[in-house]
């Protein structure tokens, strides 16, 4: 069995299948979501906050996500990976962006990379596909970008829509194979599918995009106060506080471990 690639994908729009996208951070997880069927891992900048504890995605640097992103490659076997350009890793330059994208394929081996923006990183995202580096934009409610926008807002109301939808033709024309429309209103994102022939990975962005995408954290329950997008499909933050706790209790009874957890 192979990877899934970018042409699956494009694939998958021209037969209006619609698919999952989730994050993953370590090789364990990355495994099971393999395993689950989902076809496209992202090692999001939102490693920031769930793996490292700062407050926002601002602080992340290539080296704390190119570990991360390599073991969540050698997790999966059939998933395509996307790596997570950081903050301060492509804005300064198209060689900067170039070498910072180069380096996440080469040292983790992952198939993708995705940066925020629009019309402001197009010659990045030019220069990333004529080297043969696949890239997922990212519009809408683009985290890095929350010193400007004030706090995590929707994006995209009334005119800036337009800007919007702009700037997700012009990530299509420069190359990008996919865009993550991120805390946009359901119509506006829905306009922005039925414009493009790439497809549009939603995360609070309603129904009409061709993909989803979550943090598996919050998807997951781990994360105690989430935004409304997020629906919860388990509640693995209760379910390991619990078997913590009895593990604490048990260990302080003495009741383990037991003899079928000894050598004899
Ligand atoms: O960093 C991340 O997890 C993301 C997704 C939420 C799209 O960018
Ligand atoms: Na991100």
């Amino acid at each position: 069995s192979r990877r899934i690639t970018v042409r699956d994908i494009a694939a998958a729009k021209a037969r209006g299948e619609k698919w999952p996208m989730l994050t993953a951070y370590d090789a364990l997880t990355a495994r099971i979501f393999d395993e689950a069927g989902i076809p496209v891992l992202l090692v999001g900048d939102s490693a920031a906050m769930v793996v490292y504890g700062y407050d926002s995605t601002v602080p992340v640097t290539l080296d704390e996500l190119i570990p991360l992103t390599a073991a969540v490659v050698r997790g999966s076997k059939r998933a395509m990976v996307v790596a997570d350009l950081p903050f301060g890793s492509y804005q300064a330059s198209v060689e900067q962006g170039l070498a910072a994208a180069t380096r996440f394929l080469k040292e983790t081996g992952a198939h993708a990379v995705k940066l925020e923006g629009g019309r402001r990183v197009i010659p990045q995202v030019e220069a990333m596909v004529a080297a043969g580096i696949p890239v997922m934009g990212h519009l809408g409610l683009t985290p890095q970008s929350v010193n400007v926008f004030g706090g995590y807002r929707v994006q995209g109301r009334g005119e800036s829509g337009e800007q919007l939808l702009h700037d997700a033709k012009a990530l299509e024309a420069a190359g990008a194979f996919a865009v993550v429309l991120e805390c946009v209103p359901e119509d506006l994102a829905q306009r922005v599918t039925s414009s493009l022939s790439i497809p549009t990975v939603g995360i609070g962005a309603g129904s009409g995009t061709d993909a989803q995408v979550l943090v598996w954290q919050d998807m997951a329950g781990l994360v105690p106060h989430t935004a409304k997008f997020v629906k919860k499909y388990a509640a693995v933050g209760d379910l390991l506080g619990q078997a913590a706790r009895e593990y604490a209790e048990e260990v302080v009874g003495g009741s383990f471990p037991a003899p079928e957890h000894s050598y004899h």
